[in-house]
């Protein structure tokens, strides 16, 4: 019976991480971020009630839920406070209580965003759409060894020289390099010894809390942030976040051995999007584009930015499926392709030269030279939206779904009809 449980995305991110991760967190004791920080938004939809979480774990709607942010996660202690006043106004006066941070997590400071806004506006029109978060510059900084820790404020003397020495070099490259205001060592320093105290207190040893959870036999949701496409190594880079978003980055992002893995479940829509830069082989931007982007409200759940939408791709699936292990999909917004009178499907890659590939390349260079090749099926009339059993689908629409999982070699166990909960044929428990 799997114990730990990876719910992860296989495109370029959106994919509904959220919703499964929620639906699946009743079952769990645990609910763990382990890479990314706010540059991501899951949705989470109860009822009339919609919560859109960024840094916080999407367990925490679920009151008896732990929420661990694990040493992966960049953390912006200013980020965290907002979301979770968010969530206290939303009725979850004890979320603080519920989440854990390990001591070991890159604090993400007032600069980075700054260096982050300053480096996408030099790269003028090859920029990569980022989030503006300072999520890569804080992730920079952590691997340059000059970062700071959320450790780093047991002793706040030490704290105060390591920040200055970060402030100085990151200062001198925002005014001489990126040609932008400098910002305040002195506010940066006294603001977050203002959250000290409030962040120290939700300090904890997570890789230690799992171990733990799992010898009682409890079970664990790791929960990933953004997508397989963006992941640093294996992404369309560099239009990629800065993070492993793949498997490997849960475990290295939480503490855990790859062994203590049981299941890993790859979330993907029924067709594609993607938000900022960077190539998209099956993009749309005819008007079948639109009415996808229309009819599945694929705007950004924090930037708020219009989302591309193109077809399903089983070229890129096939590389998510081995990369992640992936032992089950989730299929998500099935309802979003209803009334559409044919849809395709991706099912290779076609070079200038005229070569098929069944995986894709690895660059966003190479990707720019790939035409996609189409499969094209009978669409459905018949509204699948909020469709809880298989076969109360349209039988094309069950003929779809069947296609998609043979062409992408991995089985399906969850399909979703829509945002909330209850909108799901569930085919496979991922925890049973
Ligand atoms: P995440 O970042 O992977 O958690 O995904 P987002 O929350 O950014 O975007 C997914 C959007 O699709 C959210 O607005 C969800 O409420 C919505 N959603 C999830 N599943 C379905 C579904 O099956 N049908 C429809 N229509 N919307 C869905
Ligand atoms: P969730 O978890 C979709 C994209 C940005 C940009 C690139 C780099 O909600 O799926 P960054 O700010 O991370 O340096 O931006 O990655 N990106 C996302 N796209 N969903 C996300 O998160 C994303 N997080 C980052 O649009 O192209
Ligand atoms: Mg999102």
């Amino acid at each position: 019976m799997p114990k730990n449980v990876i719910v992860l995305g296989t495109q370029w991110g959106d994919e509904g991480k959220g919703k499964v991760a929620d639906l699946l967190t009743a079952k769990a004791s645990i609910v763990v971020r382990s890479q990314g920080g706010h540059n991501a938004g899951h949705t989470l939809v109860v009822g009339d009630k919609k919560v859109v979480v960024r840094l916080v774990p999407s367990g925490i709607l679920h009151k008896e839920c732990l929420c661990l942010i694990g040493s992966g996660v960049v953390v912006s202690p200013e980020a965290l406070f907002a979301e979770i006043e968010e969530l206290k106004n939303a009725g979850f006066s004890d979320a603080e209580q519920r989440i854990k941070l390990s001591a070991a997590c890159a604090l993400l400071l007032p600069i980075h965003p700054a260096i982050d806004k300053g480096a996408e506006s030099l790269r003028g029109k090859n920029a990569i759409g980022t989030t503006g978060r300072g999520i890569g510059p804080c992730y920079e900084d952590k691997v340059a060894r000059r970062g700071l820790r959320i450790g780093d404020l047991y002793d706040m003397d030490a704290f105060a020289q390591k920040l200055k020495a970060l402030y100085d070099y990151r200062n001198f490259m925002l005014k001489s390099y990126y040609n932008c205001p400098e910002v305040s060592y002195e506010e940066t320093l006294q603001s977050i010894s203002t959250m000290r105290d409030r962040i120290l207190a939700m300090v904890a040893d997570v890789s230690d809390i799992i171990a733990k959870a799992s010898k009682e036999n409890k079970k664990v949701l790791f929960e990933g942030a953004q997508g397989t496409f963006l992941d640093i190594d294996y992404g369309t880079y560099p239009f990629v976040t800065s993070s492993n978003t793949v498997a490997g980055g849960c475990t290295t992002g939480s503490g855990v051995g790859p062994l203590a893995i049981d299941y890993v479940l790859g979330i993907a829509k029924v067709y594609t999007t993607r938000v900022g830069g960077g190539p998209f082989p099956t993009e749309l931007t005819d008007e079948i584009g639109k009415g996808i982007c229309t009819r599945g409200k694929e705007f950004g759940a924090i930037t708020g930015r219009p989302r591309r939408a193109g077809w399903y791709d089983v070229v890129a699936m096939r590389r998510a499926v081995t990369i992640n292990s992936l032992s089950a999909l989730a299929l998500m917004k099935l309802d979003v392709l209803d009334g559409m009178d044919e849809v395709k499907i991706c099912v290779a890659y076609k070079d200038e030269k005229g070569n098929i590939l069944d995986l894709p390349p690895l660059a966003a260079f190479e990707y720019a030279k790939m035409t996609p090749v189409y499969e094209t099926m009978p669409g459905w009339s018949e509204s699948t939206f909020g469709v809880t059993k298989f076969e109360d689908l349209p039988i094309k629409a069950q003929k779809y779904i069947r296609r998609l999982e043979e062409l992408s070699n991995v089985k399906i166990a969850i399909l979703s009809t829509g945002p909330e909960r209850e909108q799901t044929i569930m085919l496979e428990d991922p925890f049973a």
